[in-house]
């Protein structure tokens, strides 16, 4: 569907990009619930089995409706190739046990969401004698400190969670090259619509599918994207051997969302810079992190590398933890939830539940206070939200 010559764009794609049609000329993309597939011969089976002859076979690792959502996102985020997987950690734990082994290095940003930080770490891939450092910092000296040779993974979450911090992808993308290290970088923020890290020179971009990708807190679902060898070969191989598979119906739920992923990043990002800038009006509040805003440290980093400002932003009440539990109790649109990525607006206070694992000096580092709200806007009127918001601010 796709012609060099005439590219389409990301609108089109995000709706035509990988659909297949069954001989019954279905219109809506169909949904495959089928452990495995029929072959018509022994001797097609056993060509399929090695690989000699294309066909589905089992849907641990081939289902016509999982292909479709893979092949649209690869086609969304510029890439040749995707692997969905069962969750957004699925895919994260994935790429690390894939790449890393024994005595391998990952240097991770220390703004990623919690759990990331508990696979790189002791729970899980230190267990398998991979190293991880922590980098708590944006300034690229830090990071060119921390890459060295055996460095063979470097992650991270651009804006990050929840304080909206802006990496620069190209200059470490740059760094990683130096070393031979494969770049990964969490686009769940911003989904390909605002922000294609893949050509900004990094070499695999992470989602976890349960945020904007299907977009209305339905299923869950993750996925790795990047070169047909990481991806088809060896990905491919460790998800059909481990098994860390999407299901054929949450991939359907995801392929459909992602249909209106494009109207839908740009209605949450013009929905979040009115609620930004209303709020860093408020007295109640001390300090609002979105990183399309003038006061955003790097908002100039951010608008070239994204063409919006994601749904997230968060922000400091004047106070203590109380004052910031009054703001999120005194709410009554908004739900009080840790998800993020969904049509339905969510607020949390991070220091107490998303982020409750990190240790008092991981959150002191990260800027995770006690009175930091994170507020994931979503698609309700912004008059409504505004309400909403002052409500809560109110009752301090
Ligand atoms: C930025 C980011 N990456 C990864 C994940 C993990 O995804 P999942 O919950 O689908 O496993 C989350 C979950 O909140 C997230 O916010």
């Amino acid at each position: 569907m796709t012609d060099p010559n005439h590219p389409l764009n990301i609108d089109t794609l995000a709706i035509r990009a990988g659909g297949m049609r069954t001989s019954f000329n279905e219109h809506s993309e169909a949904l495959f619930p089928t452990v495995s597939f029929v072959h018509e011969s022994a001797s097609m089976a056993a060509k399929r089995f090695t690989g000699e002859e294309p066909g589905y076979i089992y849907s641990r690792f081939t289902n016509p409706t999982v292909d479709m959502f893979e092949q649209r996102l690869a086609a969304l985020e510029g890439a040749e190739s995707a692997i969905a997987t069962a969750t957004g950690m699925a895919a994260i734990s994935t790429l690390a046990m894939t790449l890393c082994s024994v005595g391998d290095h990952i240097v991770t940003s220390g703004s990623v969401f919690g759990s990331t930080l508990n696979v790189f770490g002791a729970q899980v891939m230190g267990k398998f004698g991979v190293t991880c450092e922590v980098v708590n910092s944006t300034s690229l000296d830090v990071w060119a400190a921390a890459i060295r040779p055996g460095t063979k993974l470097i992650f991270l979450e651009t804006p990050s969670n929840p304080t909206a911090e802006v990496f620069d992808i190209a200059a470490i993308a740059e760094m990683a090259r130096k070393v031979g290290a494969v770049f990964a970088v969490d686009n769940c923020f911003c989904t390909p619509i605002l922000q294609r890290p893949l050509s900004l020179g990094a070499d695999v971009v992470v989602h976890s599918a349960s945020k904007h990708l299907d977009g209305q807190g339905r299923v869950m679902g993750g996925a790795l994207v990047g070169s047909k060898e990481l991806c088809r070969e060896k990905v491919y191989n460790f998800l059909r051997t481990i098994g860390p598979t999407l299901a054929p119906f949450n991939a359907w739920v995801i392929l459909k969302g992602l249909e209106t992923l494009p109207i839908r990043m740009r209605a949450h990002s013009e929905n979040a810079l009115a609620l930004a800038l209303w709020l860093e009006a408020h007295p109640k509040v001390a300090k609002v992190n979105y990183p399309f805003l003038d006061s955003h440290p790097a908002v100039a980093l951010a608008k070239r590398q994204q063409s919006g400002g994601g749904a997230v932003l968060s922000f400091t009440v004047k106070g203590g933890k109380a004052e910031a539990w009054k703001v999120v109790d005194g709410v009554k649109i908004m739900s009080i939830t840790g998800n993020l990525g969904d049509v339905k607006t969510t607020i949390t206070h991070p220091a107490s539940t998303t982020h409750s694992r990190m240790t008092q000096a991981a959150r002191d580092a990260s800027g995770i206070t006690d009175t930091l709200i994170r507020v994931a806007v979503g698609l309700e009127s912004q008059n409504d939200l505004q309400e909403d918001l002052n409500r809560g601010l109110s009752s301090i």
